[in-house]
């Protein structure tokens, strides 16, 4: 735990001028300093840092924040660990507060659970580099061509065919087997300790810093089963373990992406074939924590899981995940009864590039195959195929991707759009027209709005006079969102430092992203009248308003009075009105 007054002491010693030259080449451009952005590849600098606001922002891809958030994203490390580095940096020592007996204890048996897992580790590859006893797993490795670099980078081990060779190898280090029983690499029996893997090909399974948490043992044959796995424990949750990020992160930040496959051998193939932005799960399906965890890491995940039945499942299960994590997913293809190991004993590595390369965004594969196996050639197919989307599509968030993906539906089936709209049930409306057109003005920009925005956090007069006069009418969406954070953080008192802090006060990435570019953009406001600007803004609204009540009346007219989408208009024509009343008392 760090003190809060740490962090304000961190934040106050560094300029984010400097953090981001430790990266980034930058150059004088009016209020702003610009550069190439670090986060996409771009020829024309449009990556701004405004030392003023302490914040940055690209307009090529959207990453914004301010200085944590740039050494979070560019580091890969989460927010405690990119305030020790900054701290580091300015000078600033942190000490953390003191633990409690119970939590030192929990320290104290993390570190040993590291230190047995460690021994075990090293046990396993001592054997298998050397040992008498490592020959069969050495052969094993052999016959699948791994070599001993592999071998290394994985630091693959070998059980030995033996009942307790670990268990007297651990005894003799001194350790407590109590310990080790939890994290299962030993068993207890009446009959005394025993080893949990034995002639088996070890795989230890490493966090995202490289600790070894966990191993999975491969049998040596066809018998089963095929993997034994290290059980849950205080060191191993494997709903939220990527197999391979710590070998994976360097080239996941360089290519921004990452690949997901479902076996330790998938991932053995790829980065031996020097792919190796790859991760894989560890006999489990992926799970939210999964998705959250490479979002954290990349911006464009890659699907590659088998061809057959259940990877199809998992593939569509993914996409999901990834849906409500709002992260691009697209899905490999490999031919069918490959998988990469296969794949690739036999192709070039071009060849995979090749099918990367011509990767399909998941939601298509999805539609794809749904459509496979329920041709849509009756109304009941149609029908059937658009229940079966429904859920799904309605996780589009993307207004400019959900109108993609409808017109490719409906063109697949051979149905009009308003007739999918219909089957979609009252969704045209919350969905799509009322919600879309909201984030339609936001991803173009509604000057409006924006300037408002500029001038709540410019001018304590304006913020003043909108919490009298009240905010409704004048924002909608993540502009509204954000004009509340605006209104209940920043104070007349102390507004640097809360401005700085903005950011990390912006739970939304579509918030974060708009409040960046605000705060790069907004130097023609300083010094003007507020009140001049914002009365004109207050005009121009109205205007909208007036030509919006009009659309709606018109549409209102095409209606049947009693469809849901009637009464939701309807109530969209007062709650214009409303705000116009407002406006022009
Ligand atoms: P696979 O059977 O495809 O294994 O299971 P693999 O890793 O590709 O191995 P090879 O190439 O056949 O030798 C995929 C993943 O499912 C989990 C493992 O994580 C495995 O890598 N799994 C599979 C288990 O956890 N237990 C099992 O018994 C089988
Ligand atoms: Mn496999």
């Amino acid at each position: 735990m760090i003190p809060e007054e740490k962090v304000r002491e961190v934040a106050e010693r560094i300029s984010i001028v400097d953090v981001v030259s430790d990266y980034v080449q930058l150059r004088r451009s009016g209020a702003n300093f610009q550069g190439l952005c670090p986060f996409h590849a771009e020829k024309t600098p449009s990556f701004n840092v405004n030392p003023a606001r302490e914040i940055f922002h690209c307009f090529g891809c959207g990453a914004g924040g301010n200085a944590f958030s740039f050494i979070m994203r560019i580091e890969g490390l989460s927010f405690p660990e990119s305030l020790k580095l900054m701290a580091r940096k300015a000078g600033v020592e942190i000490e953390e507060r003191q633990l409690t007996p119970i939590e030192k204890q929990a320290q104290s048996d993390r570190q040993t659970f590291q230190r047995i897992n460690e021994l075990a580790s090293d046990f396993y590859r001592e054997t298998l580099r050397v040992r008498p006893d490592g020959a069969a797993v050495r052969s094993y490795l052999a016959n699948r061509a791994i070599a001993d670099e592999i071998a290394e980078a994985y630091k693959l081990g070998a059980a030995p065919d033996r009942g307790d060779a670990l268990v007297q190898h651990l005894k003799a280090a001194g350790i407590d087997l109590e310990l080790a029983l939890k994290l299962g690499v030993v068993r207890k029996s009446e009959r005394g300790w025993y080893d949990q893997f034995r002639n088996r090909l070890m795989i230890p399974i490493r966090d995202a810093k490289g600790v070894t948490i966990a191993f999975a043992g491969r049998v040596l044959d066809s018998s089963l089963p095929k993997y034994i796995n290290s059980p849950e424990s205080p060191l191993y949750h494997k709903s939220a373990v990527l197999f391979g990020l710590d070998m994976a992160l360097p080239s996941i930040r360089t290519e921004n992406a990452v690949i997901i496959v479902e076996g330790y051998f998938d991932h053995l193939a790829l980065f031996r074939a020097g792919v190796r932005n790859v991760v894989a799960t560890c006999g489990t399906a992926l799970t939210s924590t999964h998705a959250g965890l490479i979002k954290r890491h990349a911006e464009k995940a890659y699907l590659l899981f088998d061809s057959d039945n259940a990877g199809q499942k998992a593939t569509i299960r993914s996409m999901e995940l990834f849906l409500e994590q709002r992260l691009p997913a697209y899905v490999i293809t490999l031919p069918a009864g490959d998988d990469p190991d296969t794949y690739l004993a036999a192709n070039p590595v071009e060849a995979f590039a090749d099918r990367r390369e011509k990767a399909r965004p998941a939601f298509e594969y999805f539609v794809r195959s749904l459509l496979a196996e329920t041709p849509a050639d009756s109304v009941d197919s149609k029908v059937r195929v658009i229940d079966e989307l429904q859920p799904r599509f309605k996780k589009i968030t993307d207004p400019v991707e959900r109108d993609l993906y409808e017109k490719e539906i409906c063109r697949l089936l051979d149905i009009t759009v308003h007739s999918f709209r219909k089957r979609m049930g009252g969704m045209s409306l919350s969905g799509r027209d009322l919600t879309g057109r909201q984030n339609q003005a936001v991803r173009t920009g509604d000057q409006t709005q924006e300037t408002l925005l500029k001038l709540l956090i410019n001018y304590p007069e304006a913020r003043d006079e909108v919490r009298r006069t009240g905010i409704d009418g004048l924002f909608e969406g993540e502009y509204l969102e954000l004009a509340r954070l605006v209104l209940d953080r920043l104070h007349d008192d102390d507004t640097v430092h809360a401005l700085h802090q903005l950011p990390d006060n912006a739970a939304e990435p579509g918030v974060k992203m708009l409040l960046s570019r605000l705060l790069v953009s907004d130097a023609h406001i300083a010094d003007i009248d507020w009140r001049i600007a914002f009365d004109n803004c207050l005009r121009s609204r109205e205007k909208r308003a007036i030509v919006s009540i009009r659309d709606i009346a018109a549409q209102l007219a095409r209606l049947e009075p009693d469809s849901p989408e009637y009464s939701a208009l309807l109530q969209e024509a007062d709650a214009l009105r409303t705000r116009k009343a407002k406006i022009q008392p």
